[in-house]
């Protein structure tokens, strides 16, 4: 495992990607819009397969917010989201996660069922941020056009995190499409990616004391010279 303070922090891009963390409970303190538009400004210089540009997204902030939490917090609260299960041999980082969200930061009991359901429901109101973007895709696109995707999100976040901003990318969201879709006028020609809350994060929060840890690069990277 790397240890962030043993990283360099010398650029303020080295300091965004270290000082970002997913954020799960937010102020309810608005985003200027201006920090949204010029995040998004850069993030639009993101590169992509064919200079596609295949990123698309939605932000609502507000009552047109409040609308799809409850809609998703509704369908949430009444049946199973479509989502798929993460093969065996990567499901330990999944229990990892758990033990140290719910388990240390948040100090909900292993059995305490209620507990861990109620944790995981806050997903679908966004952890209370005040501005939400959902991220979708032309479905006739292929899987290497997702990275493009995800190298402008990326960009995005680090442009956020660069204003002070807190977010937390949400894929749980994703597991009610047909809700995101009836919600927002999204037609069935588009792949629902994820969400992203954008805020700024309480620093109390037991949900936001929690530092993911990461596996060495070289466990997973190799260099053949
Ligand atoms: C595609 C994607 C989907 C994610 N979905 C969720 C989610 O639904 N809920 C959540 O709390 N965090 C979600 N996360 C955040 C990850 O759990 C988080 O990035 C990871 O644990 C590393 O922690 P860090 O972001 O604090 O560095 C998601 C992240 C990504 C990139």
């Amino acid at each position: 495992m790397d240890e962030k303070s043993s990283l360099p922090t010398q650029t303020s891009l080295t300091n965004s990607i270290l000082t970002r963390h997913s954020t799960r409970n937010f102020l309810p303190r608005a985003v200027p819009i201006e920090h949204l538009k010029e995040s998004l400004l850069i993030a639009q210089h993101a590169p992509s397969n064919s200079n596609i540009q295949p990123w698309r997204a939605i932000f609502l902030s507000g009552s047109k917010l409040d609308t799809l939490k409850a809609a998703l917090l509704e369908a949430a609260q009444n049946g199973k989201p479509q989502i798929p299960p993460i093969p065996e041999a990567f499901r330990h980082y999944r229990s990892e996660l758990g033990r140290e969200l719910f388990g240390k930061s948040m100090g909900i009991a292993r059995d305490d069922m209620p507990g861990r359901r109620a944790a995981e429901l806050r997903n679908y109101y966004f952890f209370g941020a005040p501005l939400v973007g959902i991220i979708y895709m032309d479905r006739s696109l292929s899987h290497a056009d997702s990275l493009s995707v995800g190298m402008w999100l990326q960009t995005l976040i680090l442009e956020l995190t660069e204003k002070g901003l807190d977010t937390c990318i949400e894929g749980s969201v994703a597991g009610y499409p047909a809700v995101i879709r009836e919600e927002l006028a999204i037609t069935d020609g588009m792949d629902i990616l994820c969400g992203l809350a954008v805020g700024y994060g309480d620093p109390e929060s037991q949900a936001n004391q929690m530092v993911s840890q990461r596996d060495s690069w070289d466990t997973s990277i190799e260099i053949r010279p």
